[in-house]
């Protein structure tokens, strides 16, 4: 299923075709890198909220969720629940603050609403990350809780999530 947007980017579930793309993607614009496998497992898995952006014929961003079993993190009392986590979404440079990143947390989160009947999104980002932070804020997430040197670097994350 394809989506056709009014600036310039189409959004499209991602397939096993486009695994090499978005990880030249990922290498050009994280820190963290994954193995091939890696990918392909959460493409078989999770496919229905694995997005992709094109714009001029080429893939210009990506989001890579994966669906888990585990306590809330937005209730107050201990309730096991169905949660997407982000596991990696970027836009490669160019083609940023043109919508693309919210669009594809969009379809992503949607999907683990509607496919998988998860409860909440949670995800972790650099606390130096101000456009990510912005982004998620702008989608409606909160801060939950900082992790301490959680990134190989030894910069402390946020764990941000939002109810769906
Ligand atoms: N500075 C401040 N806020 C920013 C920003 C920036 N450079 N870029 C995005 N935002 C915030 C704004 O609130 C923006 O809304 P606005 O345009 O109305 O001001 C909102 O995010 C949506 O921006 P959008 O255009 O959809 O984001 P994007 O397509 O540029 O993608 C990222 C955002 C984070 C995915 C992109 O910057 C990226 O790929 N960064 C490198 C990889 C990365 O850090 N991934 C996240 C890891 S947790």
């Amino acid at each position: 299923m394809e989506t056709k947007l009014e600036k310039g980017y189409t959004l499209r579930r991602a397939t096993k075709e486009d695994i090499s793309q978005i990880i030249n993607i990922n290498i050009q614009t994280l820190p963290e890198h994954y193995p091939y496998i890696f990918y392909l497992d959460h493409l078989e898995n999770y496919n229905k909220a694995f997005y992709v952006a094109e714009a001029d014929g080429q893939i210009v961003g990506y989001i890579m969720p994966r669906i888990e079993w585990g306590l809330s993190l937005l209730r107050s009392f201990p309730k096991f629940v169905r949660k997407g986590h982000v596991v990696s979404i970027a836009v490669l440079e160019p083609f940023r603050k043109r919508g693309i990143g919210k669009s594809l947390m969009e379809k992503s989160m949607n999907s683990m609403k509607e496919d998988f009947k998860a409860e909440e999104v949670y995800l972790e980002v650099r606390i130096s990350n101000e456009p990510a932070i912005n982004l998620y804020k702008k989608l409606g997430f909160s801060i939950i809780k900082t992790l301490s040197y959680y990134y190989a670097d030894g910069e402390d994350a946020y764990v941000m999530a939002k109810r769906l």
